[in-house]
């Protein structure tokens, strides 16, 4: 065993989340009221049985599930109840800054479902949020591969033609099976040329040449997870000579069986190759997990001292879309070390 995690001076640390998906941050109790909100059968009758289906044995199981959650939201309302309890949550976490996921496809294209009630909904509750918190915020609508590329193109637009302020960056989430034989790449050139930059999942259980895709062909300037990379020298180089980050989350691969163990995570790899690294919680209670346990993961996995959680930390606030001057001024508060 090594040091004890220091908890409350990581939580005091300003940080930012620049990895989870707001229909992950629905935990058993909200599931539940969702459901019976719009009279629909949950997938367990309370909250034990919510968060016992809330453990997968794999990645296809889980993203079924996710996508029952995904269909659980519907209303502006229910998306207005989820940002700010998400929000809220992980400014307890001692996050300044968020960057989160909305899956904007399966809500346009799966659940026909048009994209600015849902915008309007989320910009809501992020905004009663930050008046109690003081957080800053960005959307980051993604897509999910397992759908045509044309029907994700076509939801794009509709995202694209809605109020764009507060998007922070287009996504990619869902499987990487389809990215070679569909063609995903216009969406991400369509959000450049509106000024929107592309991130991606890459590499979660797929390997490294899934990143050097997601780098070469989408653009994306911050990977999510991203640690196949660690099995191809070349491409952890390619990371560092491009100077993109990964927005790792050891618990979600823990808990999707991405690593076999803890023992077998590649962040002390990914970390020695120098790459930058942030952490993020994923899907937290769908992981039973909270970005301060992510944090003491990596203290643990990684044998970190508070000066290398401090880097993490500036890492995710550096990384992050927010203004330069806001980075600043959190940079000033998270001190040197
Ligand atoms: N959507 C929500 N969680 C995800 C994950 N871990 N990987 C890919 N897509 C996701
Ligand atoms: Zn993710």
């Amino acid at each position: 065993m090594g040091e004890p995690f220091p908890i409350d001076a990581v939580r005091a640390m300003p940080k930012a989340e620049l990895h989870v998906h707001l229909e992950g941050t629905v935990d058993a109790t909200t599931l539940l009221m969702l459901a019976e909100r719009h009279g629909v059968q949950p997938p367990a009758e309370d909250v034990e049985g919510v968060d016992e289906w809330y453990r997968f044995d794999g990645f296809p199981m889980f993203l079924e599930r996710y996508f029952t959650v995904l269909g659980l939201i519907r209303t502006p309302d229910d998306f207005r109840l989820i940002a700010e309890r998400y929000l809220t949550a992980a400014s307890e976490q001692g996050v300044v800054h968020t960057e989160f996921h909305v899956s904007a496809t399966g809500h346009i294209v799966e659940n026909s479902k048009e994209w600015g009630p849902i915008h309007d909904g989320i910009v809501a509750g992020c905004t009663a949020a930050t008046a109690a918190t003081g957080m800053s915020w960005g959307l980051i609508p993604d897509i999910s591969p397992h759908l045509p590329a044309a029907d994700c193109l076509e939801a794009m637009k509709t995202v694209f033609a809605h109020d764009t302020t507060y998007l922070a960056a287009a996504g990619m989430g869902g499987p990487a099976d389809t990215w070679t034989t569909d063609d995903f790449v216009p969406i991400f050139d369509l959000a450049r040329s509106v000024g929107i930059p592309a991130v991606s999942h890459a590499g979660e259980h797929g390997g490294a040449d899934e990143v050097r895709f997601a780098v070469e062909q989408f653009g994306a300037v911050r990977i999510q997870h991203g640690i196949g990379a660690a099995q191809d020298p070349d491409v952890l180089q390619l990371l560092v000579d491009r100077d993109i980050a990964c927005d790792v989350c050891p618990g979600s691969n823990l808990a999707l069986a991405a690593v076999g163990s803890a023992a077998e995570h590649p962040l002390p790899t990914m970390l020695a190759a120098g790459v930058t690294i942030t952490l993020g919680s994923d899907d937290p209670p769908m992981f039973q997990t909270r970005l301060l346990d992510e944090y003491e993961r990596a203290w643990q996995w990684a044998g970190l001292s508070l000066d290398g959680v401090r880097a993490l930390c500036r890492n995710s606030l550096e990384r992050s879309f927010a203004p330069r001057e806001q980075v600043d001024d959190w940079l000033a508060v998270l001190g040197a070390g």
